[in-house]
């Protein structure tokens, strides 16, 4: 098996080359960046520019499934400049690869595996999302992700089959939310924001690239979320990563205010809450390594 990844040289698409890698499925790549450019039987790099539609369709030979997990990054300052580079560049990507793809002739991409974000789901305490919830909430971010998943349907009319997945917040070692949290709990100026019963639906990055293998070798298609069964407040996340570093937590919430003047907009990534279940994929006979938060922990920090 071939699969050709967008995003191959991010946070996941990292951990998940390595993966495919080790079970002996071959990776094309997309990068905008030559200096990532590797070319071995296994690892072939192409290079793409999807704010201007190119795209080197070679990427396409032999693979039989695209993983899209490419995007500017959402935790950048979000000027309104920016704001619409988060927007664009997904849609230019899915353009892109759809263009691409229009030239092969007899292509051999069976399943688009899209990530999405569970950024799409209205902001609440007190719901418990499922994947059948179709209405987006109206945040920025509920707003692109709604937009980001109808731009994934584009390659339908090409015949290839299309599975959404509704990442959560993605726990690893190499970056990403939890090492930006880790530093001030480690130094004593940690603490949970407002008033902390915010949900934050997390996934080990294990669980992650897991669950997308999974995806495509079992040729699944439709919408799915991408988090661990047990979803956790702000203010247990920050107590449970204080405890597994061994330090108390105990200085006071941090208001929003204060976190909207240090982020701007940005600051609702921290004070959003979406409540979501994993148990779709569970029905399906996904199993979780990482089923609790704490086991998590325990093997990332
Ligand atoms: N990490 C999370 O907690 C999380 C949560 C929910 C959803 N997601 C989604 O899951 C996907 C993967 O996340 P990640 O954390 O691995 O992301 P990441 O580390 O930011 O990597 C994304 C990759 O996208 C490519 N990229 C960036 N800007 C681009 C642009 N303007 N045009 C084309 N490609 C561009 C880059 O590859 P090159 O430099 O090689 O081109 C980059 O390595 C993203 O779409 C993200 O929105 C992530």
């Amino acid at each position: 098996m071939r699969v050709l990844i967008t995003g191959a040289t991010g946070l996941v698409g990292k951990a998940l080359v390595k993966k495919c890698l080790e079970q002996g499925i071959a990776v094309n790549y997309l990068t905008t960046r030559v200096s990532k450019i590797e070319g071995t039987a296994f690892y072939k790099g192409f290079l793409w520019n999807p704010a201007s539609n190119e795209i080197d369709i070679n990427c396409f030979e032999g693979c039989d499934a695209i993983i899209n997990l490419a995007g500017a990054s959402v935790s950048k300052r979000w000027t309104p400049a920016y704001k619409q580079e988060i927007l664009e560049s997904r849609l230019d990507i899915l353009e892109t690869l759809k263009r691409g793809l229009e030239k092969v002739e007899d292509h051999t991409i069976k399943q688009l595996i899209s990530a999405s974000a569970i950024g799409f789901y209205p902001d609440s305490e007190t719901a418990y999302y499922k994947e059948d919830h179709d209405t987006a909430g109206t945040s920025f971010l509920a707003q692109v992700t709604e937009k980001w998943e109808a731009a994934i349907d584009s390659l339908l009319p090409l015949g290839v089959q299309i599975t959404k997945v509704r990442i959560g917040i993605v726990l690893a070692e190499e970056g990403g939310a939890l090492q930006k949290m880790v530093p001030p709990i480690k130094y004593l100026v940690g603490a949970p924001f407002g008033s902390g019963n915010q949900w934050q639906s997390w996934i080990h990055i294990d669980d992650l690239t897991d669950m997308l293998l999974f995806l495509i070798h079992k040729e699944i298609t439709g919408i799915f979320n991408a988090v661990a069964p047990n979803p956790v407040t702000n203010m247990k996340m920050v107590k449970a990563i204080g405890k597994q570093l061994g330090v108390p937590v105990f200085l006071p919430n941090i208001p929003r205010f204060v976190m909207r003047l240090v982020l701007g907009e940005m600051h609702t990534l921290v004070f959003m809450s979406q409540r979501v279940s994993s148990k779709k994929i569970e029905s399906l006979g996904f199993h979780f390594e990482y089923v609790n938060l704490e086991k998590a922990l325990s093997n990332l920090l």
